[in-house]
C-alpha cells in the first residue's frame, strides 16, 4: 500500500516552498513555490496568494501539512481579521528604541532574558507591536488579534481559530521561556490593551483540519523547523546562511543570555534551540554580485583566485544594522582599500567577512551553552557555493558538513505534518540527507582582520 504524502511549506521572507514528501521515507516527491515582494514590511496576505499558488497542485494529493515561517513578523489584526497594517518583518530594525524600552520596563536585560529567554532586539514582535502603539496608535487600537507568519498562514488554510507552536511563540517577547506558556500581559503591555493570542499547539498534535480532512499540524520557526529536518543531536551546530545567518544548536537546557548575544528559543519538540542570528547573510554576497555585475557561481570562482586575507581588504557586512553584534543602525565599512585591489579580492572579502560573522555566531553559542560543536553543520543557499566549502573550514578553523541542497525548512515542517499524522509520541524517523565534509588550513588572520575592522567601527553609527 502506498504510504500517506505530507506537505511542508516554508513561509520565508523571500518566497513560499512546499515540498510533498512521503510519510514514511522522507523522500520529495515533489515540490513548488512562489515569490513575496520585497522589503522588510509587507502586506501579509502576500503569503496567502502565494501559498495558494505554491500549494495548488500538491494539497489535494497530501494527508496531512505543516507551515514552517520566518519569526517574529508582526501580523496585527483587527477584529473581521483584517490586517491593521502591514506586516513588519523580523529584519525591520525601526522599533529598535522600543526594544530597549521594554527591556527597562521589564528590569533589564538579564530580567528580560530570565522571563522569555532572550534579550530583546527589533526583530521581536513584541518591539514592533510597542512601535505601533507610538506610531500608528489608531491602528494599535484597532488591533484585536496578533499572529506571527506562519500561524497567520495556517489559519489561511484552516479557518476558525488561529494556532501556533512554542518555538515560533518563543521570539515575540511575550511567551515566557520559564513557564513553557504565553505571558498575555506582556502582550497587553507592549501595545496598550489586551490582544488575543493563538492557541499553542504541541507536534504530535493534530492542530486542526482543513474542510477537506487534511491533518494540519502545529507549524513552527523557520529555524526550528530545520533543526528538526536536520534532527539534530548534541554537539550539533547548524550555521544556516539564509537573508539571516544563524548559528544555533539544540539543548535539554532552558538559556537565558543577558548579555544578549545568544536568543534561547524553544523548539518543535520540547527541548530549546539556542541561536545567534546575524542580519546580513546572503545579502553580502548579493552586494558583492549587483557591483562585480556577476552570479554567485563566478563570484565564488573570483573569490578562490584570491589569496586568503583578499591582499588586507576587509569588510565589516552590517549592511542593513545588524543584530550580531547589536548595531541596528549600522552601515557597512570596507577597509584596506589599495590601487592594486582586485576583482578577485572584492569577492573574496565578500565571502571571508560572511564567514568570519558566521564563526563570530558559533563562538558566541558555544560559549553560552558550554557544549564545544562537535560537528558544524552547513545549510541554506550558498551553502552550496565551492567558495563556502574551501574558506568555511579554513575560517571556522574545523571542519564542515555540508548536507545535500535542500528545502530544509519546509522538509522539517513536513516531518512534523507526518508526526502529527501518525499519532505516535516521537517524530517519524527519516534517512539523514547525503553530505560531503570539508577540511581546510585554519586562517586565524583572517578572522582577526575582521574582529579589528569589527571593533573599530563600534561607535560608528
Ligand atoms: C531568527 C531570525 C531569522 C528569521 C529568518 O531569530 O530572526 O532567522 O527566522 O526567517
Amino acid at each position: 500500500m502506498a504510504s500517506d504524502l505530507v506537505l511542508g511549506i516554508d513561509s520565508s521572507t523571500q518566497s513560499t516552498k512546499a515540498l510533498l514528501v512521503d510519510a514514511a521515507t522522507g523522500e520529495v516527491v515533489s515540490k513548488a513555490s512562489a515569490l513575496h515582494g520585497p522589503g522588510t514590511s509587507i502586506d501579509p496576505r502576500t503569503w496567502l496568494d502565494a501559498f495558494d499558488v505554491a500549494t495548488a497542485e500538491l494539497l489535494p494529493r497530501a494527508s496531512a501539512l505543516a507551515v514552517g515561517g520566518q519569526q517574529h513578523g508582526m501580523v496585527a489584526l483587527d477584529a473581521a481579521g483584517e490586517p491593521v497594517h502591514d506586516a513588519i518583518l523580523w529584519n525591520d530594525t525601526r522599533s529598535s528604541r522600543q526594544a530597549a524600552d521594554l527591556i527597562e520596563e521589564l528590569g533589564g536585560p538579564q530580567a528580560c532574558a530570565d522571563v522569555i529567554g532572550s534579550v530583546l532586539v527589533a526583530s521581536f514582535t513584541s518591539t514592533k507591536l510597542r512601535w505601533l502603539r507610538d506610531h500608528e496608535p489608531e491602528a494599535a487600537q484597532r488591533t484585536h488579534e496578533v499572529l506571527l507568519p506562519h500561524d497567520y498562514v495556517s489559519r489561511h488554510v484552516t479557518g476558525g481559530e488561529a494556532f501556533t507552536d512554542r518555538g515560533d511563540a518563543s521570539g515575540t517577547g511575550y511567551f515566557s521561556t520559564a513557564d513553557d506558556a504565553w505571558r498575555p500581559d506582556l502582550a497587553e503591555a507592549a501595545i496598550g490593551h489586551a490582544i488575543t493570542l493563538p492557541r499553542i499547539v504541541a507536534s504530535p498534535e493534530v492542530a486542526a483540519r482543513t474542510s477537506s480532512g487534511v491533518v494540519v499540524g502545529a507549524g513552527t520557526g523557520d529555524n526550528m523547523a530545520a533543526a528538526l529536518a536536520l534532527d539534530l543531536g548534541p554537539g550539533d551546530v547548524v550555521v544556516s546562511i539564509g537573508t539571516s545567518g544563524v548559528a544555533s544548536a539544540i539543548s535539554t537546557t532552558r538559556i537565558a543570555d543577558g548579555t544578549g548575544s545568544v536568543t534561547g528559543f524553544a523548539d518543535a519538540t520540547g527541548r530549546f534551540l539556542p541561536m545567534a542570528t546575524t542580519m546580513n547573510a546572503a545579502r553580502i554576497l548579493d552586494l558583492q554580485c549587483t557591483l562585480l555585475g556577476v552570479d554567485h557561481h563566478e563570484l565564488g570562482r573570483l573569490a578562490l583566485a584570491a589569496p586568503s586575507g583578499a591582499n588586507g581588504l576587509t569588510i565589516s557586512p552590517y549592511y542593513g544594522g545588524e543584530r550580531t553584534p547589536n548595531r541596528p543602525d549600522a552601515t557597512g565599512t570596507w577597509a584596506g582599500l589599495t590601487a592594486s585591489t582586485s576583482r578577485e579580492d572584492v569577492a573574496r572579502a565578500a565571502f571571508e567577512s560572511l564567514l568570519c560573522s558566521l564563526a563570530d555566531a558559533v563562538d558566541l553559542l558555544t560559549g553560552m551553552t558550554g557544549e564545544p560543536a562537535r560537528r558544524i553543520l552547513m545549510v541554506g543557499g550558498a551553502a552550496g557555493n565551492p567558495a563556502v566549502h574551501a574558506l568555511a573550514p579554513a575560517i571556522f578553523g574545523a571542519p564542515v558538513t555540508v548536507p545535500a541542497a535542500g528545502e530544509y525548512v519546509a522538509l522539517g515542517a513536513a516531518r512534523q505534518a507526518a508526526w502529527a499524522l501518525s499519532g505516535a509520541a516521537e517524530p517519524p524517523t527519516w534517512a539523514p540527507p547525503p553530505a560531503e565534509t570539508h577540511t581546510a588550513e585554519p586562517t586565524p588572520l583572517v578572522r582577526e582582520a575582521y574582529a579589528q575592522l569589527r571593533d573599530r567601527t563600534s561607535d560608528w553609527a
